[in-house]
């Protein structure tokens, strides 16, 4: 269906077309979401089909506070508490044994579910004014950059959803972290908002599986290119960088040295200041699309809090010479 696309801040308006079983827009502190009732099998279609994204990359269940979550979960083991009491509301999801009410639809067939509470004034309202929880992925086109602000959501969705809701720019910028808890083994599948090592001041021992071959049944979502502008994005450690003679157009942190133009160069942060690199990434490179840049470079960030979560956007969204 057509929509005349809405854009505000009137939760009354999210509610009523979400009971009607439509998607809409909302804020979270990562990305945006493009939202939907989780527990119904029409708005998690409706989902698959506004994103193109393959029935077989699972989706997250948003919910206002741990006591909604019981129902959905077979089991809540001790570590996964630990860390939900200590990260949520917060950018980190769970995965946790779902149980019979949750769709396989939305888990692509997987016994477990993801399941997260969002840090978000406006998100957290909703959730709370609803009976079911909210099946959120990244509110973008399957495989381009996350939205990071309402107007992100608009200049993809435009037209195919009714409403999103404003909440101003994402504070963290990137998605959220994975923790599966399949078989009890704490394992971290996706890194993202809740960096590494505040995680293992929590649970010491959390092993890492970032999952990086496409189509993979642990975390579908985890492709090899994925986050990607249309630009080509060159590290500057690629023959591509090294053969260019005259590189315009990088994208650095910090006073890494300015190998370009001073007008080419995009700072994701002048201070070194992670978090705020973070908030930048994806704005920066949906700016490269929007300036109709064909070709940019980066250099990596230090591999150390969420410099690891922003290289590993880096690394899929990155032109190889095999594309
Ligand atoms: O920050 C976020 O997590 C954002 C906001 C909107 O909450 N959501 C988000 O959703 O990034 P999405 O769908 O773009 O990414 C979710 C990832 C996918 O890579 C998917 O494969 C993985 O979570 N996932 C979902 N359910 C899973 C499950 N049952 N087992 C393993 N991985 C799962
Ligand atoms: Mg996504």
């Amino acid at each position: 269906m057509d929509f005349k696309t809405q854009r505000g801040i009137d939760i009354s308006q999210a509610i009523f077309w979400l009971n009607a079983n439509e998607i809409v827009g909302i804020p979270t502190e990562t990305v945006y979401g493009l939202a939907g009732n989780g527990l119904n099998e029409q708005a998690i279609t409706r989902i698959f089909q506004a994103k193109n994204r393959p029935f077989f990359d699972p989706l997250i269940l948003h919910f206002p506070n741990i006591a909604a979550i019981e129902s959905c979960v077979l089991e809540f083991p001790e570590d996964a508490k630990k860390l939900a009491e200590h990260f949520w509301p917060g950018p980190l999801t769970l995965v946790l044994p779902k149980s019979d009410s949750v769709p396989f639809l939305l888990t692509s067939g997987s016994d477990s579910v993801a399941v997260r509470i969002p840090n978000h004034p406006l998100s957290l309202q909703l959730l709370e004014a609803l009976p079911y929880p909210l099946a959120a992925p990244s509110a973008n086109p399957f495989t381009y950059v996350s939205p990071t602000s309402a107007q992100h959501v608009m200049d993809q969705l435009a037209g195919k959803i009714p409403y999103v809701l404003d909440g101003g720019p994402s504070s963290v910028g990137i998605e959220s972290t994975i923790v599966s808890f399949e078989n009890a083994i704490p394992r971290v599948l996706r890194l993202g908002g809740i960096s590494l090592e505040a995680l293992r001041d929590i649970l010491p021992s959390i092993a890492v599986q970032i999952q990086h071959a496409p189509n993979t049944s642990m975390a579908p979502g985890q492709m090899a290119h994925h986050y990607a502008p249309r630009c080509a994005l060159y590290p500057i450690d690629s023959d591509e960088f090294r053969k260019d003679r005259s590189p315009k157009n990088l994208l650095k942190f910090q006073n890494q040295d300015p190998i370009a133009p001073e007008d080419t160069l995009f700072d994701l942060s002048p201070d070194g200041n992670m978090s705020e690199a973070a908030a930048q990434l994806f704005t920066v490179l949906r700016k490269f699309d929007e300036m109709q840049l064909k070709r940019v470079y980066f250099d990596w960030l230090p591999d150390r809090d969420l410099g690891r979560a922003i290289n590993d956007r880096l690394s899929r969204a990155q032109k190889k010479s095999t594309d």
